[in-house]
C-alpha cells in the first residue's frame, strides 16, 4: 500500500519543471517527479491522457536497453476523489514518475546552435526515436493502441471554428485526403523538443510525455519538430531514416507539418486568445496551403 499523498505536500514550495495544458510537473527532491493532472485542458479528458501514458510506460518498462534508460518509470498514480487546489486550479489525478537526468532546450536555442552542434542534435534526437519504435515493437504495444485516423481528422473538441477556419481546415483535409496511405505503427504521439531531455554535450539523455501514444505514421511524429524548427528538417529526416530503416514520405511530411500549425493555431485563437501567434501561424498555413 501507497503511503504517498500529495495533499499533505506543501506543492507551491517545490521546483516547478514543467507546466503544460493538463497539469504540472513537480520535483519531489527523491529521484521522482510529481505530475499533477487536470480533468479539463486541452482537447480531450486529462484523465485518460494520464491513464494512457501510465499504461504506455509500463508496457515500456518491460523493455530494456538501449532506450530503457531514457524512459521515466512509473512509481505509482491515483485518481483523487477530492480535488487538490494548485495554482488556483483544481487537480484530479496524479503520477510519481522517475526523474530523468537532462534538460531541455528550446526553440531559440536550437536555432543559435552552430551547424555542426545542430546536426548533431538531429542525430541524436533521430537515435532516439529509432531506439524508441524498436522499443514499441519489442513492447507489443501495436495491440493496445487506438489509432491517430489520420493527419486530417483532428478533433476539436467544444471549439466551434468561424467560417474563415472552416474553410482553411477543409482545405486542408481535401489535401490530405491525397496523401498515398501507409502502415500505421506506433508513435511517440507529441515527439518535440519540449519532451526531450538533453545533457550537456547536448546529446539525448531523456524522452518524455507518452499521452499522445497512439497508430501513427512516422511523419506525424516527424512534424513535432520539424514544423517547430525547419532548421533540423534536412538532417532530422535524413537521420530518421538511416536509423530507422524507415522511408520519409517528404509530402505527407509537408502536409502533417502543415496539419501541426493548423492544431497550433486554432488551439491559441480558440482556447488560449493568443491572438498574434495565431495570426503569424495562419500566415504560415495560407501560405503552405497555396503551394502544395
Ligand atoms: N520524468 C521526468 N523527469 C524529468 N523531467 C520531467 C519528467 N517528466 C516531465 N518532466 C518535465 O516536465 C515537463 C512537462 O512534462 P510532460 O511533457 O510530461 O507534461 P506536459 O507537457 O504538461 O503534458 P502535455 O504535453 O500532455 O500537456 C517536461 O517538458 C520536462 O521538462
Ligand atoms: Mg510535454
Amino acid at each position: 500500500m501507497s503511503t504517498f499523498n500529495p495533499e499533505e505536500l506543501d506543492l507551491e514550495q517545490l521546483p516547478m519543471l514543467g507546466r503544460g495544458v493538463w497539469g504540472s510537473v513537480l520535483d519531489l527532491g527523491d529521484g521522482t517527479v510529481l505530475k499533477l493532472g487536470k480533468r479539463s485542458g486541452g482537447i480531450g479528458d486529462g484523465h485518460e491522457k494520464f491513464r494512457h501514458e501510465a499504461m504506455v510506460l509500463d508496457r515500456l518498462a518491460q523493455v530494456t536497453s538501449p532506450i530503457g534508460p531514457l524512459l521515466p518509470v512509473v512509481v505509482e498514480w491515483d485518481v483523487l476523489n477530492q480535488a487538490i487546489q494548485f495554482e488556483g486550479e483544481p487537480h484530479t489525478i496524479w503520477m510519481r514518475q522517475t526523474k530523468l537526468a537532462g534538460r531541455l532546450a528550446t526553440i531559440d536555442q536550437v536555432l543559435g546552435m552552430r551547424g555542426t552542434e545542430r546536426r548533431a542534435l538531429a542525430a541524436s534526437v533521430a537515435e532516439s526515436l529509432a531506439g524508441l519504435y524498436g522499443a514499441f515493437e519489442r513492447a507489443g504495444i501495436a495491440a493496445d493502441l487506438r489509432s491517430s485516423g489520420g493527419v486530417a481528422d483532428f478533433q476539436l473538441g467544444d471549439i466551434r471554428l468561424e467560417a474563415m477556419d472552416r474553410e482553411r481546415l477543409e482545405k486542408f483535409r481535401r489535401i490530405a485526403a491525397l496523401l498515398d496511405p501507409a502502415d500505421d505503427h506506433p508513435i511517440h504521439g507529441d515527439f518535440n523538443i519540449s519532451n526531450i531531455l538533453l545533457d550537456n554535450g547536448g546529446k539525448v539523455v531523456g524522452v518524455v510525455d507518452f499521452a499522445e501514444t497512439r497508430l501513427g505514421r512516422l511523419e506525424e511524429d516527424l512534424c513535432s519538430i520539424t514544423s517547430e524548427i525547419p532548421a533540423l528538417r534536412q538532417d532530422y529526416v535524413e537521420r530518421v531514416e538511416a536509423a530507422s530503416g524507415r522511408r520519409v514520405n517528404r509530402q505527407a511530411l509537408e502536409i502533417f507539418e502543415i496539419g501541426s500549425d493548423m492544431i497550433s493555431m486554432i488551439l491559441a485563437r480558440y482556447r488560449f486568445a493568443e491572438h498574434s501567434s495565431a495570426g503569424r501561424l495562419e500566415a504560415e498555413i495560407d501560405r503552405r496551403l497555396g503551394g502544395v
